[in-house]
């Protein structure tokens, strides 16, 4: 295997723990979240924490495909309780999703994968769409 396409499997173990990350700390914020305003946070989680399952599974599969392993490596997430602290620590996670996507688009092309490359584009405009809706309810 090359060191292209090896960086390139590297990049994707970290973009597939960035998910598997998110996922258990959405989980976790959604269910602190009390009152009105913890109830529309509650629910943003909750719709997003989908389209993470969905990155998580195509990244691990994908791995796979390209003869790589998927290494999981997980942290535990922040212990946060109030509604805004909750949006600030999943904000900072969703811009670094996009960051890593956006690099990792970039490094699909140098390999020649065209579909991976397409993929991720889509996976950073998930993340845009996730990051601009929790700055809405951040205010
Ligand atoms: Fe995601
Ligand atoms: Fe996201």
């Amino acid at each position: 295997m090359d060191e292209k396409m090896k960086r390139l499997i590297e990049g994707l173990n970290s973009d597939m723990n960035a998910e598997l990350n998110t996922i258990i700390r959405y989980i976790r914020h959604a269910s602190v979240l009390k009152g009105m305003a913890g109830h529309e946070v509650r629910e943003l989680l909750k719709k997003e924490v989908m389209d993470e399952v969905k990155h998580a599974t195509y990244l691990a599969d994908k791995i796979v495909a390209l003869g790589g392993v998927p290494k999981v490596q997980l942290e535990l997430p922040a212990e946060v309780f109030d509604w805004q602290e909750v949006l600030k620590d999943a904000l900072k996670y969703e811009l670094e999703a996009i960051a890593g996507y956006r690099e990792r688009a970039q490094q699909a092309e140098e390999v020649g994968d065209i579909g991976l490359k397409a993929t991720l584009e889509m996976f950073a405009e998930d993340e845009t769409r996730h990051k601009e809706e929790i700055e809405r309810l951040l205010g």
